[in-house]
């Protein structure tokens, strides 16, 4: 009887994960998505510990304890723009703990001798996915943050492949020699230095692709986690994150105009023989002043706006909003241009505007918005830079290389908002800021907005 229910919740909760997900692939259904996968969620979280509670109320209640704490004490203090490090280190959390319900799986049936193959196989599996996920993520958390810079060492590829032949190994023994944990353990060091070695060379605008490829081994070693446990709905969830993990990432791919293979076998270059500040800037940036961007905008009859990580980091959704309406009310078409790997997420742009209630039809996708820009009279580039930055089409050394940029230089006049000349995530000088058409405004996206969208009022 229990059983009925159980495969009953647990059907229930996929039933609903699925909805879900598909409501969360548009902005406009997107918060009922997230409420039924939510829903979702408490249904399988209700019916695993109603059905399940092998170990005893006390251990779980001590992890939920545990657990919400670090979460809260992690909500409360994030910064929003530290989003973006906090979401990699869930993905490493997640990956985390697929290895260590494999290795007390895996020793536990090792000491009551109910191991079977197909557990040794599976607990071997979420043992390697989970360990590469969690080291990995720990260095996607340290280049987010920009505080880790190393790339590696020479040799590290050899390195890696005799760490990949190590893995299988210790995933056979893992089988032919079940009651062994010191296996496991050896499979989850040797994994655990492959994410490392994995993920280290990748950097500068690569990045994106690494943060897809991380949640999608996340899911992928829950499902192997499910396997051990032999829990349907552990595997039905990984398998949806795994999945929708691989199509971000191939997504991510496309934006950059990189392969897969490339982005993790053949890092991009680092950029470092490329022209250097000076030789881009030296005499050719012309600032200007909110007073001036506000006339120049008054003339205008279509405007772009394109934000980037800047946006993030001042906060300037709100700002942003008002000056486009009241460019709008004055007859102004506004539009927004919205570059997939603008930001430090998937989708960091959209829903920064969507906060601030831009609608969603105003924001335009790269693809349809390039065409447009010759059209277009001012370009305001508020806060972004590696995705506006036109080295990408011309220098084959550069980090950016090949990757699709919003052509804003091909507008009218383009006004950049940032506070410095210094160089994006890239790290590399952009050329749009030394250009003929183009012109400064320096201070904190969200200051300078507001002094703009004041000016207008005074016209
Ligand atoms: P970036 O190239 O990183 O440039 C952001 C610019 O914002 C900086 O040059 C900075 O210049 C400016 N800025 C910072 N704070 C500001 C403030 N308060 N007011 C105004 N400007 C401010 O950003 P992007 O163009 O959005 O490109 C994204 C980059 O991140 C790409 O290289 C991408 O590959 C990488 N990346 C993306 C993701 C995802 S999934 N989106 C994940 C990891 C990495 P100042 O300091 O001079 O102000």
């Amino acid at each position: 009887m229990m059983d009925d229910w159980t495969t009953l919740g647990y059907l229930a909760s996929a039933v609903l994960f699925i909805l879900g997900l598909k409501r969360l692939s548009r902005p406009r259904t997107a918060v009922r998505g997230n409420q039924f996968g939510a829903t979702g969620m408490l249904i399988a979280i209700v019916v695993t510990l109603t059905d399940n509670a092998i170990l005893g109320f006390e251990w779980i209640i001590a992890g939920l304890v545990l657990g919400t704490a670090v979460g809260a004490v992690l909500a409360v203090r994030v910064q929003m723009t530290a989003m973006p490090e906090l979401v990699a280190l869930f993905n490493g959390f997640g990956g985390g703990a697929s290895v260590l319900v494999a290795a007390a799986s895996y020793i536990e049936a090792a000491d009551l001798a109910t191991d079977t193959p197909r557990l040794s196989a599976a607990a071997g599996l979420a043992a390697l996915i989970g360990a590469v996920t969690f080291t990995g993520s720990l260095i996607a958390f340290g280049k987010l943050r920009e505080s880790l810079k190393w790339s590696g060492f020479k040799g590290m590829q050899v390195v890696s492949v005799v760490g990949v032949a190590a893995a299988v190994v210790f995933g056979v023994l893992m089988v032919a020699d079940a009651g062994n944990a010191l296996w496991i353990w050896l499979m989850v060091a040797v994994a655990a230095g492959l994410g490392v070695l994995v993920v280290s060379p990748i950097g500068g605008a690569d990045m994106p692709v690494v943060i897809a490829l991380l949640n999608s081994l996340s899911g992928m070693a829950a499902v192997a986690a499910g396997f051990v446990l032999d829990n349907s709905l552990l595997i039905i969830a990984g398998s949806l994150v795994g999945a929708s993990g691989l199509i971000l990432t191939q997504i991510m791919c496309v934006a950059m105009n990189r392969s897969l293979l490339a982005v993790m076998f053949s890092p991009a270059p680092s950029g470092a023989g490329g022209p250097s500040a000076d030789d881009v800037y030296a005499g050719k940036v012309r600032s200007t002043s909110a007073d001036d961007v506000a006339m120049l905008l008054e003339a205008a009859e279509r405007v772009a706006i394109v934000p980037g990580y800047g946006l993030a980091v001042a906060q300037a959704q709100h700002a942003v909003r008002d000056l486009a309406r009241r460019l709008e009310d004055r007859g102004t078409q506004v539009v927004f241009g919205i570059h997939p790997v603008a930001g430090r997420m998937p989708g960091h742009m959209n829903v920064l505007l969507a906060e601030a209630e831009i609608g969603y039809e105003q924001l335009v996708e790269m693809d349809d918005i390039n065409p447009t820009f010759e059209q277009t009279d001012v370009t305001i580039v508020l806060g972004a830079n590696d995705v506006v930055n036109p080295i990408a089409r011309t220098d084959p050394s550069s980090p950016i290389a090949g990757m699709p940029i919003l052509d804003v230089d091909k507008s009218g006049v383009v006004v950049v908002i940032k506070r410095s000349l210094s160089p994006g995530f890239a790290g590399i000088p952009n050329p749009l800021f030394a250009a003929d058409n183009s012109m400064m405004l320096f201070g904190d996206g969200r200051e300078a907005v507001v002094s703009i969208t004041k000016a207008l009022q005074q016209i």
